[in-house]
């Protein structure tokens, strides 16, 4: 998720939770043949066969709106061995949007379609090949013809963000939507937006009527929601997440250290707040720490707080 999940992130969370694979970021294609550098910078994972610290393999996004170009980025692309090349047609950003890129081409499902048989030609399924979609631009009047395009074009799965661009990240999700879409199309459908609990997935299930699901905020909230998710499915007790704390929050300190070892220094402690600010919603530890953390500034004293506040918890765990 740009500026929110990235290489960083992903290497923590993917620790305590599997997942069968993750995406990155999306990298913007316009009108030219991005080097090799952007795509492992977005993803430096590409050089360690494309698989997180966690050992989830990773997937990478492309978005844009030239056929011909995604084709070529997509070829490229593929020769670094990604675990799989997904295209995004979600992204409701107002820069992305008005250089024609991501949410706001579900009202041209031809060229979706156009988009989706270049690439998906390019890749002669050298690797699984996805597509992201919303449910349309305004409304969804269109939204099955943009997923049958998507389909038709050679997508081998679709995942659905059940929201209008015009929706934003507004709750509800429409889920019952994506039960339309998946019958309308052959290939698999995965349902994404707002799970952020196990009750949470389990009403999407029903709505939608399928298992598979995309988390999106909810994995940053929660890292083991989709072993909490598993866990429930597999009918064995729920673990509190004050208790579910002690496992994790010393990735707390990894994930500063690779902050700190990545963006310029001033950025730093924003990127653990903006965590923290996540966690807080499952975390009763973690609200208290973002709290004591939200006033300072200065790095050093950034990380003074950040492992007092876990010494505890790892003495636990010893
Ligand atoms: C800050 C932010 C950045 C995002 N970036 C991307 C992105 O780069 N690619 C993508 O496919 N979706 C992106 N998304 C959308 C999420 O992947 C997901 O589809 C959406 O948030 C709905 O799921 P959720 O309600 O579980 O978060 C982003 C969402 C947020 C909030």
């Amino acid at each position: 998720m740009e500026g929110l999940l990235d290489a960083r992130l992903r290497a923590v969370v993917t620790q305590v939770t599997h997942y069968d694979w993750c995406v990155t970021e999306f990298v913007r294609v316009t009108n030219m043949l991005l080097p090799a550098r952007v795509y492992t910078r977005v993803a430096p994972e590409l050089l360690a066969q494309s698989t997180t610290a966690g050992g989830v393999p990773l997937r990478v996004q492309l978005l844009g709106s030239d056929p011909a170009c995604l084709a070529d980025n997509a070829d490229l692309l593929a020769q670094l061995h990604p675990a799989g090349i997904d295209l995004n047609f979600g992204c409701p950003a107002p820069t992305v949007n008005r250089h024609r890129g991501g949410a706001v081409l579900l009202d041209e499902p031809e060229l979706l379609f156009e988009i989706v048989r270049s690439v998906s030609r390019a890749l002669a399924g050298r690797v699984p090949f996805t597509a992201k979609m919303r449910l349309g631009v305004n409304d969804t009047g269109r939204a099955i013809e943009a997923a049958q395009a998507l389909a038709d074009g050679g997508a081998q799965m679709i995942v659905v963000h059940a929201r209008t661009k015009a929706d934003g990240y507004r709750p509800p999700a429409h889920w019952p939507w994506i039960a339309r879409i998946a019958e309308s199309v052959k290939v698999p459908v995965i349902a994404n937006g707002e799970i952020w609990t196990v009750a949470d997935y389990l009403r999407c299930r029903a709505e939608s009527g399928l298992g598979d699901v995309m988390l999106g905020r909810g994995a940053v909230a929660d890292p083991l929601l989709a072993e909490r998710i598993r866990r429930h499915i597999r009918g064995e007790a729920a673990t509190a997440p004050a208790q579910d704390w002690l496992q994790f929050a010393p990735l707390l300190a990894e994930y500063w250290r690779r902050v700190l070892g990545h963006v310029e220094a001033r950025h730093a402690a924003g990127r653990l707040k903006q965590w923290l600010n996540l966690l807080r919603r499952t975390y009763p530890q973690a609200e208290a720490l973002y709290q004591q953390l939200r006033p300072v500034r200065a790095n050093e004293d950034i990380e003074r707080i950040l492992l007092a506040a876990i010494a505890p918890v790892q003495a636990k765990a010893a």
